[in-house]
């Protein structure tokens, strides 16, 4: 045993514990997680040895038109996130939330300035940047998000955390997975960005359950405002993408069917190959997952 090991008391508690799970959420493991694995010997969260991007992004309109929609949709997001997360720092209920919070405002915001970036990469700056993540918000995108702000609003931390941590963040697992498929040969830089991006949101993900389930066990009418607000943020999902279907999926289809040679054989899904679905199928699946997993961790919180 070292000299360390014997006199310092590691095992002591350094902030107030309110009977959540605080060990995995502090600096400490954001240091050990994100700025010395994820992010070590990278840019962006992109190794100097990435495969380049196809020339199609620049050189095909319809693909390259897809392509930056995602971005723009992306950062409507980790707009969302970023401004939401840091304004809850300072609302946190206990001393290891605001710190856990506050490193995940600084990887909302890494994610925010990745995407952003990349946009730039391609010739999009700030201003025609803006223009498009307003296009790209449907009105039903719109009404979503705007009840997320709402919670935030009102400074109503458990129903906030039920918004950002549980529902939009949720929402990232399925979605960041098929989107790192999807782009894997048109931009294989891009794929490992979104798969680092989707590796934070699975970290801040099992806050947002350990401290859920804090509010939930206390069984009072928090419970049931909860169940409700949950129930909402389901019916909207699903109208979000519905309306990403109507408004977008020819497009993607379109785009998708002149490549398909180079891309047919992404496995999009598991054991399914990009040839062998639509994108409107796809888009289908994708929802169905989201859905399927918001209700796993709504059961796991005791909200379902
Ligand atoms: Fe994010
Ligand atoms: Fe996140």
């Amino acid at each position: 045993m070292n000299e360390k090991e014997s006199r310092l008391n590691r095992k002591n508690e350094k902030f107030a514990n309110n009977g959540w799970d605080t060990a995995q959420f502090d600096v400490q493991t954001w240091l050990e997680r994100a700025p010395w694995r994820t992010l070590r010997d990278t840019e962006y969260g992109v190794k100097n040895n990435a495969p380049k991007p196809h020339p199609a992004l620049w050189e095909d309109k319809l693909v390259s038109e897809i392509y930056k929609i995602d971005l723009a949709t992306f950062l409507t997001a980790e707009r969302i996130s970023m401004s939401g997360i840091s304004k809850l720092v300072s609302c946190a209920p206990d001393e290891a939330s605001s710190v856990f919070l506050a490193t995940q405002a600084a990887d909302e915001a890494r994610h925010f300035e990745i995407f952003s970036r990349r946009l730039a990469d391609f010739d999009v700056g700030p201003e025609q940047r803006n223009e498009m993540m307003k296009k790209v918000t449907t009105p039903e995108m719109q009404k979503f998000y705007d009840l997320i702000a709402e919670q935030v609003d009102r400074e109503d931390f458990a129903a906030a955390m039920l918004s950002h941590n549980i529902i939009l963040e949720g929402m990232a697992y399925p979605v960041y997975r098929y989107e790192s498929a999807y782009w894997s040969v048109f931009d294989p830089q891009l794929s490992a960005m979104i798969r680092g991006a989707f590796a934070d949101e699975v970290h801040h993900v099992a806050y947002g359950e350990a401290i859920m389930r804090n509010y939930t066990a206390k069984g009072d009418k928090t419970r049931n405002t909860m169940s409700r607000l949950a129930k909402n943020f389901r019916m909207l999902m699903t109208e979000v993408f519905e309306s990403t279907i109507d408004h977008y999926v020819g497009l993607y289809q379109l785009a998708a069917d002149n490549y398909m040679d180079e891309i047919g054989d992404i496995q999009i899904f598991p054991s399914r190959k990009m040839r062998d679905v639509t994108e409107k199928e796809q888009v289908e699946i994708l929802m169905r997952e989201v859905n399927l997993e918001c209700d796993k961790r709504l059961a796991r919180i005791g909200l379902l």
